[in-house]
């Protein structure tokens, strides 16, 4: 069957690292079924995975992608993407391992997930679009609704608009009743997240009108410091990634004196993707797709998410 995998991983040139061709055809465990996959959605962690920082499991070859919608017996559905897995306390946690890691990438003509992973698919959406929902959005609906209470009355600071996460956090954000102010380098993003019905759209690092009660941070250093001075006391900022690095200064006395709470946030559990689902179904909302290619151009599309120029997700049509 045919996939794209990981060539030899590559720091400087990920994209150069994906391949596509045949690869063994994935066997089921015991409560896993097979599933023909229609459409996936590529991540900042496929391009760990290329550059060799994140470590699937096996031999290889690894196939790329956590993302997918399949059809598995005739039926529709979207992946959950995350497995348990014991943390370094030797805790068992309820969300931790992404699918690819455990050595079963969703970038394939054919793949295997446990049964219980499959969550029926919104019959409005299109296949790339509901490939959307797996990583990125369900990190949105687990920062705006499990680490803070997004809702009516609720101003809701969104960086680095464009984003995978952030196009998410808009949308979701605005269909739950809360004001949306976002930022971003791009004046056409701005621009794009206003139809998404954002309140205003700001360049980053602008003042804003009013403090926010609720940051999504996924930018990192970039705009982290704009993120605390953009809090109003007792707020949060909510924190899953840094696509400008991972280490940025922290204003403590800005944090202790206004009592802002910085809080991270990975993924999500099986419940809240069932709920996000329901919720994107409920309210029709269609997820922002930036451009999808087929298979064999998948290196195209992680070449145009580190360019940093798309609006939403970077979608690939497998079959
Ligand atoms: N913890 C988790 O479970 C989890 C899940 C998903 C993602 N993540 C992480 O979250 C981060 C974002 O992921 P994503 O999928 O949304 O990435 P993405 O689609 O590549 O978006 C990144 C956004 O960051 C903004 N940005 C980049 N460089 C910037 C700069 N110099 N100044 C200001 N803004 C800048 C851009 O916004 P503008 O172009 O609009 O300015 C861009 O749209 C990554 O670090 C990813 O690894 C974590």
């Amino acid at each position: 069957m045919r996939a794209a995998y990981v060539g030899e991983p590559s720091t400087a040139d990920p994209a150069g690292a994906v391949l596509v061709g045949d690869v063994p055809a994935p066997v089921a465990p015991d409560g896993w079924v097979e599933a023909e996959v229609r459409a996936g959605a590529l991540n900042m962690h496929d391009v760990f995975t290329l550059r060799g920082i994140a470590k699937p499991a096996g031999d290889g070859p690894h196939v790329i992608g956590s993302d997918a919608a399949v059809v598995h017996n005739g039926q529709a559905f979207v992946v959950y993407p995350v497995l348990p897995a014991d943390n370094a306390a030797g805790r068992t946690v309820t969300h931790a391992t992404l699918l690819p890691d455990a050595g079963h990438g969703m970038l394939a003509e054919r793949v295997v997930v446990p049964h219980a992973h499959l969550v029926p698919k919104p019959a409005g959406l299109s296949w790339e679009e509901a490939a959307c929902l797996p990583t990125a959005w369900l990190t949105a609906w687990r920062m705006l609704f499990t680490k803070a209470q997004a809702g009516p009355g609720k101003l809701v600071l969104v960086q680095g608009a464009g984003g995978g996460v952030a196009t998410a956090a808009t949308a979701l954000a605005v269909a739950a009743g809360a004001t949306v102010v976002v930022t971003s380098r791009s004046a056409e993003k701005r621009e794009r997240s206003l139809a998404l019905g954002a309140s205003a759209a700001l360049e980053s690092g602008a003042r804003l009108p009013q403090l926010a009660d609720i940051v999504v941070e996924t930018v990192g250093p970039a705009t982290f410091e704009h993120s605390m001075l953009s809090t109003r006391a007792g707020g949060t900022i909510v924190v899953c990634g840094g696509s400008t690095g991972f280490t940025a200064p922290l204003h403590l006395a800005r944090l202790f004196a206004r009592e802002v709470t910085v809080s991270g946030s990975t993924m999500g559990t099986l419940e809240e993707f069932r709920d996000l689902v329901a919720f994107v179904d409920g309210h029709g909302i269609r997820p922002a797709v930036d451009s999808t290619a087929d298979l064999a151009d998948a290196g195209r599309q992680v070449g145009r998410m580190l360019a940093g120029d798309a609006f939403g997700k970077l979608c690939v049509r497998v079959s």
